[in-house]
């Protein structure tokens, strides 16, 4: 008889991507190990890294360092490291840190249970091959009661924005076979799943190469199209890219959430030839202006980078000009950070570290107004809210996000746990909101099973 599976605990860094593939480690070792939320009780520690800033690689190298008393104390426990930073050092990352059992790259995870197969007979392992297409995915397995899926529809990059190491530590751009992403999306709804979100770099570049052409909108319909599916998002988009018929998309699917994230990095034109980002602010101004109008409910989310090198106050106003005329919702903003190999890390004309704390500061007050106006735009009226889990705030209450994305907590029984409601916001706080579940408000979902069922109903 076989006795108990094996622990492994799964640390993740790093943007959606990483979770995906986090999830699908978890489950290409699930034949001999069962996951674990207690890292004390590991048989294997892998670590899901991101390289995107030196921050984040730092996080990295501090946790492998206070990892040493744990792998002390548990001999026979097998360390190893994933994703971004294992492809960026590779062989140097296992030098510099003698207790590391395994590194390897998001393209080798299917091979991830012979590794560690090979790593339980003391080899120290390293596979970063970057592949040439799409690996194929076995079919996954979904936990019942899942309610969100995250859905990898290609890898890679070829953008080569000068500031960012993505294409240097993911590859060329490769997209996933359609039919593989629409019975991997049927298979979850037909479990019960309701939201689905698919992930790429560029989202808006899927199709090229595949061998039947297809545009990304022509996905998003065919995905759109199946029963039960309750809501669809996607990230990330280039605005570059951002096709007329995406935009018109908005309008025209019922599905697909009324929220985009579509980063923008700076409003100076500039700036943004000097980042190889291959369009100018008016473009984006005129692309969020057209959005707007085919989806008037639209939140628009972006990324900001200030202090890119050479960027002038002036360059900076124009970022904080872009930032109130889009009027985004949400934001994530950074410190431009040099990553090697990129080109940006060659150019000499840095900003000083103060300059671009005191720049970061002044933009975040301005993205903290703007976050928390679209929040107060809100309260009053009553909206469809996917039920995620229990609040972390307090046990007595329930979390989840609008279709627009923005976070609600409120009172409500724990069987709504995956469910749609209609709750009504009753405060704004600056990045959360409050709600009441709405009286005599009801929404019915159709089954996977029954298709005939109509597409939605929301009765109050
Ligand atoms: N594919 C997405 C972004 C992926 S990285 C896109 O094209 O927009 C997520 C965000 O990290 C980027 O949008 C950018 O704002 C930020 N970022 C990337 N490289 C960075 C660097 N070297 N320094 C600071 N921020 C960076
Ligand atoms: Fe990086 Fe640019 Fe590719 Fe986004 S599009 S992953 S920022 S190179
Ligand atoms: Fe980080 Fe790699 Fe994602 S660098 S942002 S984990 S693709």
């Amino acid at each position: 008889m076989l006795g108990p599976k094996k622990k492994v605990y799964i640390k993740t860094f790093g943007c959606q991507m990483n979770v995906a593939d986090s999830e699908q480690m978890a489950q290409v070792l699930a034949d001999a190990y069962a996951p674990t939320d207690r890292p004390e009780e590991a048989d294997l520690y892998l670590i899901n890294t991101c390289a995107i800033r030196r921050k984040a690689e730092s996080k990295v190298r501090s946790l492998l360092g206070s990892l040493q008393v744990l792998k002390q104390r548990r001999p026979h426990m097998l360390l190893g490291v994933g994703g971004c930073v294992a492809q960026q050092e590779g062989e140097r990352l296992l030098a510099a840190v003698p207790h590391l059992d395994l590194v390897f790259g998001a393209h080798g995870i299917c091979r991830l249970p012979e590794m560690v197969r090979r790593a339980a007979q003391g080899r120290r392992v390293v596979d970063i091959e970057l592949a040439r297409e799409f690996p194929p995915q076995p079919r996954r397995r979904w936990a019942p009661g899942a309610v969100k899926a995250l859905v990898t529809i290609m890898q890679g990059c070829n953008n080569f924005c000068s500031f960012c190491v993505v294409p240097y530590v993911r590859g060329r751009e490769y997209s996933r076979p359609p039919r593989e992403i629409v019975t991997e999306v049927a298979d979850f709804l037909a479990a019960g799943g309701k939201e689905v979100t698919l992930l790429g770099q560029n989202v808006n570049s899927y199709g090229r190469g595949l061998p039947e052409p297809i545009t990304f909108t022509e996905l998003l319909r065919q995905i759109d199209a199946l029963p039960g599916l309750a809501r669809l998002r996607f990230a990330t988009s280039h605005p570059r890219d951002l096709s007329a018929e995406l935009i018109a998309a908005f309008g025209e699917l019922p599905s697909l959430c009324e929220h985009l994230h579509l980063p923008v990095q700076s409003g100076a034109d500039r700036i943004l030839q000097a980042m190889n980002r291959g369009y100018t602010r008016e473009d984006y101004l005129q692309k969020v202006a057209e959005l707007r109008r085919v989806c008037p409910g639209l939140s628009l989310s972006t990324d900001i980078i200030v202090g890119f090198p050479g960027e002038t106050e002036e360059d900076f106003q124009g970022t904080m000009d872009l930032v109130r005329q889009a009027a985004f919702d949400q934001a994530f903003s950074f410190k431009y950070s040099p990553r090697p190999q990129t080109r940006a890390a060659l150019l000499p004309e840095r900003v000083p570290a103060e300059v671009q704390a005191e720049r970061l500061a002044r933009l975040q007050n301005l993205l903290n107004e703007l976050t928390f106006k679209a929040h107060r735009r809100l309260v009053g009226r009553d909206h469809e809210v996917l039920v995620e889990g229990i609040s972390k705030r307090s046990p007595e209450e329930l979390c989840g996000r609008l279709r627009t994305n923005q976070v609600v907590n409120f009172s409500g029984p724990r069987e709504l746990v995956g469910q749609l409601v209609m709750v009504r916001i009753a405060e704004a706080h600056p990045h959360s909101l409050k709600g009441i579940q709405a009286e005599g408000c009801s929404i019915t979902w159709p089954l996977a099973a029954d298709p005939q069922a109509p597409q939605r109903r929301v009765s109050c």
